[in-house]
C-alpha cells in the first residue's frame, strides 16, 4: 500500500519523507490556504522533496478554466497530478487532460458511480472521502469496498486513493480491504508508529542494559 501524505506543510513533509514513509502528496486549497507563500512555489518545493505524485486542485468551476488551470499546474512539476472535483464540468476536464497526458485525480468522491464515472473519463487516481461520510453518520469504508470490489471487474487503469483520512483505524480497514493509496494528514501518519508498549519495553531494555554495565565495573 502506498501512504500519501494528506498536507501541504513542507516541514512535515521533509519529516516524513526523512522516514521513507511517504511515496506522495495530497494538497487542495485548504491545505494550501494555511501556509504562508505563493501556492505554485510551495508545490514546487514539496515536488522536489517527494518522488511521487503530488496532487494539486483547480479551483475553476467550470470545465474550460479546469482544462486551463489544469495545464497551468502541470507545468510546475512533473510529479504534479490534477484534482479535479467530481463535477459533470470536472469530468469532461478530466476527460481533455487524461487525454493531453496529464494525470488526475478526481476528488470530492461521496459514491460509488462517482468513483465509476472518473475511471470511464480516465482518471489516474479516484479520491473517496471517508472521514466526511463518517461525519454525517455513513460509514465511509463501506465506499470504499464498493470502488475496489467495482474496479475489480473491469480494467480501468484508476487506482482508489483513500481520502479525508482522521484516524489510524482508518488507514488500517482501507489496508485489510486492499485499498492501493492512503492518504492521511502527518499527525496521523506519525500515529502509525506510536505504541505505548513500544516506548515501555526499550525503557526497559535500556535500564537493564544500564545495570548490566554498571555490573560490569
Ligand atoms: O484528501 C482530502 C482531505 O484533505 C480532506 O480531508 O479531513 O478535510 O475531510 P478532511
Amino acid at each position: 500500500m502506498r501512504l500519501f501524505a494528506d498536507t501541504a506543510h513542507l516541514p512535515d513533509i521533509k519529516e516524513l519523507a526523512s522516514w521513507g514513509a511517504i511515496d506522495g502528496v495530497t494538497t487542495n486549497p485548504t491545505l494550501l490556504s494555511r501556509e504562508e507563500g505563493e501556492p505554485e512555489k510551495i508545490l514546487y518545493e514539496i515536488c522536489e522533496v517527494v518522488q511521487g505524485p503530488v496532487s494539486a486542485e483547480v479551483v475553476s468551476t467550470d470545465w474550460e478554466g479546469m482544462v486551463q488551470e489544469g495545464r497551468r499546474l502541470a507545468q510546475i512539476h512533473p510529479h504534479i497530478v490534477i484534482k479535479i472535483p467530481a463535477t459533470i464540468d470536472g469530468l469532461k476536464a478530466t476527460r481533455a487532460l487524461s487525454e493531453q497526458g496529464i494525470r488526475v485525480n478526481m476528488t470530492l468522491v461521496f459514491t460509488p458511480m462517482q468513483a465509476l464515472l472518473a475511471a470511464k473519463a480516465g482518471a489516474r487516481f479516484v479520491s473517496p472521502f471517508i472521514g466526511r461520510l463518517d461525519d454525517i453518520s455513513s460509514y465511509g469504508m463501506n465506499l470504499i469496498a464498493d470502488i475496489l470490489e467495482i474496479f475489480d471487474h473491469y480494467d480501468f487503469e484508476t487506482e482508489v486513493l483513500v481520502a479525508s483520512v482522521r484516524h489510524p483505524m482508518h488507514v488500517l480497514e482501507a489496508a485489510r480491504l486492499g485499498a492501493p493509496i492512503v492518504t492521511a494528514p502527518p499527525k496521523v501518519i506519525r500515529q502509525l508508529i506510536r505504541h505505548p508498549l513500544t516506548d515501555i519495553g526499550l525503557e526497559k531494555f535500556l535500564a537493564d542494559w544500564k545495570k548490566l554495565q554498571e555490573r560490569l565495573k
